[in-house]
């Protein structure tokens, strides 16, 4: 009763921020987003006899109460699924700085959802799978597949309609994502906590509920067309709105430091100097600049050098979550 599985982290072009739906994490909006080849969680699940608890090994070490408990309510759908009572031993790995905004939860889940399912023995559509895994975190729903993804937010109140969708695969177009790390302290709000409080407070929010069909709809065209001015436009504009949404809560949720904000005007000062770079932000100070491959080599040249960037990231388009010990992949 074991299995391991690998997912890869995404970055949302369209932004997922607020649930309609707690309990079931449902969310009230609709996301795209494309998955990173170079960014993966790598999950290890054994059902075990002897275990009177569920254990969880983050990067090698013993998690924290907090992770483990999630974790374990997690697993609990499955043994739900499998009719099992077993507990397990979860050993994660991920190849990138978790906790900092870089979405270690989208590929935690995604990865967890498969290899929990398969040492289970439990055999999943992709679409439920993609179901299972929002069930951890919203965005561990598009990690299940590659290239670009759509989530959709669905209508039904038992959520069997809210999963996402894979909208190409990741040949259908290289772009580069340029992650330009400003700091690896953990985030002082999580998205979790960040959202329930932007709903509760914020006076935009049903606003931003309201245009977020409209966001969805032009990158779907611009995503169709392949064209990567209007892709950059949306996703810049998707992600100021979203946090422009967050800090709108009481109290504001500032995710930026003051790296972010300079990286975010030197990004469209070369833009308008006539470099194809747009810029995405999560809940974190990490800066994203989505490009044409062509530009990266001369843009990681520029920010490498930059104040206050600590590291750079370059990934381009990844794919699918998959079976470690196999060959299975997941394709809708
Ligand atoms: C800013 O998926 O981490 O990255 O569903 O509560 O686990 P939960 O939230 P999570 O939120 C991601 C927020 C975001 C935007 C996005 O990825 O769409």
């Amino acid at each position: 009763m074991q299995a391991s599985a690998v997912a890869h982290a995404n970055i949302a072009l369209v932004k997922y921020w607020g649930k309609r739906d707690a309990l079931l994490n449902l969310p009230a909006v609709g996301s795209i987003s494309m998955t990173l080849k170079d960014l993966f969680t790598q999950t290890r699940v054994e059902f075990r006899e002897k275990l009177t608890k569920d254990e969880l090994i983050l990067n090698g070490q013993p998690a924290e109460e907090l992770a483990t408990a999630r974790v374990s309510r997690f697993l609990d759908i499955i043994r739900r699924k499998a009719g099992i009572s077993r507990f397990a031993t979860v050993e994660s790995f991920n190849n990138f700085p978790t906790g900092a905004g870089l979405a270690s939860s989208a590929s935690g889940f995604a990865a967890l959802a498969l290899a929990g399912t398969a040492a289970a023995n439990l055999d999943l559509s992709p679409r439920e799978l993609s179901i299972l895994a929002r069930q951890g975190s919203g965005s561990a729903a598009r990690s299940v597949f590659g290239g670009f993804v759509e989530m959709k937010k669905g209508e039904s109140t038992d959520g069997s309609d809210a999963f996402a969708v894979q909208l190409y695969d990741e040949n259908y177009w290289q772009l580069d994502m340029l992650i330009l790390v400003t700091s690896e302290a953990p985030k002082a709000i999580g998205s979790t906590e960040g959202m329930t409080l932007t709903a509760k407070t914020s006076p935009y929010y049903s606003a931003w509920v309201q245009s977020s069909a409209d966001d969805l709809e032009k990158m779907r065209q611009a995503l169709a067309a392949k064209d990567f001015e209007q892709v950059g436009e949306i996703s810049e504009f998707s992600c100021l709105k979203m946090h422009g949404l967050a800090i709108s809560a009481q109290p504001g949720i500032l995710y930026w430091n003051g790296v972010t904000v300079d990286l975010i005007h030197e990004v469209r000062r070369l833009r308008s100097q006539g470099t194809p770079a747009y810029v995405t932000i999560d809940a974190g100070p990490q800066v994203k600049v989505l490009t044409l491959p062509e530009y990266s080599g001369a843009l990681v040249n520029r920010f490498i050098s930059f104040p206050g960037v600590q590291s750079i990231i370059h990934t381009t388009v990844g794919p699918s979550a998959r079976l470690a010990d196999g060959n299975k992949r997941v394709s809708d």
